[in-house]
């Protein structure tokens, strides 16, 4: 192991070592980042991948998603070893600790990052982690969690050439920018998780997004491109609640199921904001929640806009 290597390692352990005393006789001491809890014997299980494909927990804002969040799921995992190792004999002379068994792990790909985040199979873990920018990603990054970091700005190259990244989770950073072309060349990109940044305009979009949560940004009207939707032809979850948009984003793509705009500061709509004008018999079926509530939006005044929606927006129809 190279020097600096070994250095964050003997950092990291440190850190954990003053921070989470070990019980007495459990000769499995355990490595914390953040929410997640590994030790050497769930390892083998949390390194498939499929298993954090929908753990997310969106609460009432992605119904169909079920599962249980990743922290639950580790919880529950933390408390079966903990109790598999108290049954264990106790033998100091062999005990060591496994933060070194997980990083000489084959997923560790040689990469500095995975000294300081998790890289387990295709995830990478870097909650918490005073990140000021993306690290260096292995490039079989699949699934990147970088949530409650201080990144506040996303670079043309940070994630070039990762052609199988699915899911991109910056939740909780200071995101003000993020440069154009950073995004849209990502072949598989299905969810940008962005709430709780500050960014005022929306990036270029790769075609297979079909998550965009951007809730809880200072999101404007101006900073979103004319048409911008329009090809996101699987975009079916749009969320942006708790911004300062003045106007419903349009055209809206056909794959759309639900658009959260949620205390923004819509005043008014147009008459084709959901539904085609010209064509009467056509309903969309697809687009069965839309949020307007907490607009300063009279509803009522648009009786026309909603006919082919399968159920009128929730919000103020006074
Ligand atoms: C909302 O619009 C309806 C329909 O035009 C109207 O009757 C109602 O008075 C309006 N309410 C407010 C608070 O402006």
């Amino acid at each position: 192991m190279k020097l600096p290597a070994l250095l964050s390692l003997l950092i990291l352990m440190l850190q954990e070592a003053g921070t989470q005393p070990y019980g007495e006789g459990d000769s499995y001491a355990i490595l914390h980042l953040g929410d997640y809890v590994l030790s050497l014997d769930n390892y083998e299980e949390v390194i498939d991948p499929s298993n954090y494909d929908e753990l997310t927990d969106y609460g009432d804002q992605l119904p169909q998603v079920k599962g249980t969040s990743l922290a639950s799921l580790t919880r529950t995992r933390f408390t079966q070893s903990t109790e598999a190792a108290r049954t264990l004999p106790s033998n100091p002379t062999t005990a060591r600790p496994p933060t070194l068994g997980l990083l000489a792990a084959p997923a560790n790909h040689g990469l500095p990052t995975c000294l300081i985040c998790v890289c387990l199979g295709s995830s990478v873990y870097c909650d918490d982690a005073d990140l000021e920018n993306i690290p260096p990603l292995p490039q079989t990054t699949a699934y990147l969690y970088a949530r409650f970091n201080r990144i506040s700005h996303i670079r043309a190259g940070d994630f070039k050439g990762l052609t199988k990244l699915k899911r991109i989770d910056l939740s909780g950073n200071s995101i003000s920018a993020i440069d154009d072309k950073a995004l849209r060349l990502l072949p598989a990109l299905r969810d940008l998780i962005l709430p709780e940044n500050q960014l005022v305009a929306l990036p270029a979009l790769p075609t297979s997004i079909e998550v965009l949560d951007v809730r809880m940004n200072r999101l404007q009207s101006s900073g979103i491109q004319p048409e911008a939707f329009r090809a996101l032809e699987k975009l079916q979850f749009l969320y942006l609640a708790d911004n300062l948009l003045d106007a419903i984003p349009r055209p809206l793509p056909l794959s759309l199921r639900s658009l959260h705009l949620q205390n923004n500061m819509i005043e008014t709509m147009q008459r084709d904001a959901f539904c085609d004008a010209e064509e009467h018999r056509y309903t969309r079926r697809q687009l069965e929640d839309i949020r307007l509530d907490g607009n300063p939006i009279n509803l009522s005044l648009f009786p026309s806009a909603y006919f082919c929606l399968p159920r009128l927006p929730t919000g103020r129809f006074v």
